[in-house]
């Protein structure tokens, strides 16, 4: 407990399951390149994992939203690729083409992960985290994240981003213990990986799994709800209370399935979800997050406004952190993100 520990932000607020008018506001990929003085911070780093794994600038740059907007929560500067580069596979990240993974297909490969030391290998991690719960002002909460499993072993299998992870899911399908064993690996080290950030002053902890939208029904059930039910079980056990955000991309109908069976305390609803469905099958009272189209940032104006109204209109009665439906894009000019604030600050 620290002296900042009583005040209200409202952000947590929500979590708790309460509404807060006007609704908190962060964004997904709120630090990044659109802004300038992302850029340059980044120039020092000699790759983007260094960049993750050096805390006075991760610390930078987890503040730089927040020093521009005022937003009601910062993310951790991280990746979600740091859990298999913990598990000592090979992870790198080219400049223009994205991650590149040595992929997982065989018994071997996945018997040469390290399971063992993972927190220890990110300790720079939790230093910034502890750096940027030390810096924070006292409104503003500090939210810490991962891939969930599917998504982390989707990019371990597949080697590099994909727009459907047609090799994942085929391996998953032919030789389930193998995958199996990823997944259970993953979810470990993810449980574990979260666990030090929350003892680290993170308050909200987000899992991101941006390709639970590829799966069909069974196999969204067995890798996406399940082991999301096995995180949410152990964190709960080990911090009562804590806040924590599923963000199943994409899962369109099982939407519902997935707040319910997994028990997070609020779901993050990506740009497609149409959200008068959404009021009607969630569980009553159940917060929700999202979820503005994010190119209606590229162009601000009436897109913007007119967006902004329609989420705040067909959420009223439910608690709503505001966010966009997925990441802010690169082109995003940061004047769009300052009204945006304002306009869902009711200005
Ligand atoms: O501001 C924030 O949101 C916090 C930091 C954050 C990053 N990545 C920084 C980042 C978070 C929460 C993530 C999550 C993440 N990373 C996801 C889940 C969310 C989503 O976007 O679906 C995924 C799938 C990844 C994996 C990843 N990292 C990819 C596919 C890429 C390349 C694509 C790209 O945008 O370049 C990254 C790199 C990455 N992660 C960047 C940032 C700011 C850009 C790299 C750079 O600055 O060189």
């Amino acid at each position: 407990m620290n002296a900042s520990s009583n005040v209200q932000k409202p952000f947590l607020t929500v979590l708790s399951g309460q509404e807060a008018s006007p609704s908190p506001i962060w964004l997904m990929r709120q630090a990044g390149r659109y802004l300038p003085e992302y850029r340059a911070l980044r120039s020092r780093a000699a790759n983007f994992l260094d960049f993750c794994f050096r805390p006075e600038l991760a610390v930078e740059a987890t503040l730089q939203p927040i020093h521009r907007f005022g937003l009601d929560a910062a993310i951790l500067f991280s990746d979600i690729l740091t859990v298999p580069w913990a598990l000592h596979q090979k992870v790198e990240f080219l400049e223009g083409e994205g991650p590149v993974l040595a992929p997982l297909r065989s018994a071997d490969d996945i018997d040469r992960l390290w399971t063992e030391g993972v927190t220890e290998r990110l300790a720079p991690v939790y230093q910034t985290v502890t750096g940027v719960a030390a810096a924070l002002p006292e409104h503003t909460a500090l939210i810490g994240f991962a891939g969930a499993p599917w998504t982390v072993t989707a990019y371990m299998v597949e080697g590099h981003g994909s727009r459907d992870f047609l090799i994942a899911k085929g391996f998953g399908m032919a030789k389930p213990d193998l995958f199996d064993r990823i997944l259970d690996i993953v979810t470990t080290a993810t449980i574990d990986h979260l666990s030090a950030q929350i003892v680290a002053g993170a308050e909200a902890v987000q899992l991101f799994d941006s390709w639970a939208g590829v799966l069909a029904e069974r196999e969204f059930r067995r890798w996406v709800i399940e082991p999301t039910v096995r995180i949410v079980t152990a964190l709960r056990a080990r911090h009562p209370g804590v806040g924590l955000i599923g963000f199943p991309r994409g899962a369109g109908g099982l939407l519902p399935d997935y707040a319910r069976e997994t028990g997070v305390s609020a779901v993050g609803l990506d740009t497609q979800v149409p959200l008068g469905w959404a009021m009607k099958v969630l569980p009553p009272g159940l917060p929700v997050q999202g979820n503005l189209d994010p190119v209606a940032l590229l162009t601000g104006g009436q897109s913007l406004s007119e967006g902004i109204r329609q989420i705040l209109d067909q959420t009223t009665g439910r608690p709503l952190v505001f966010n966009v439906g997925h990441g802010v894009p690169i082109s995003t000019p940061p004047d769009n993100v300052a009204e945006l604030v304002r306009l869902v600050r009711g200005g």
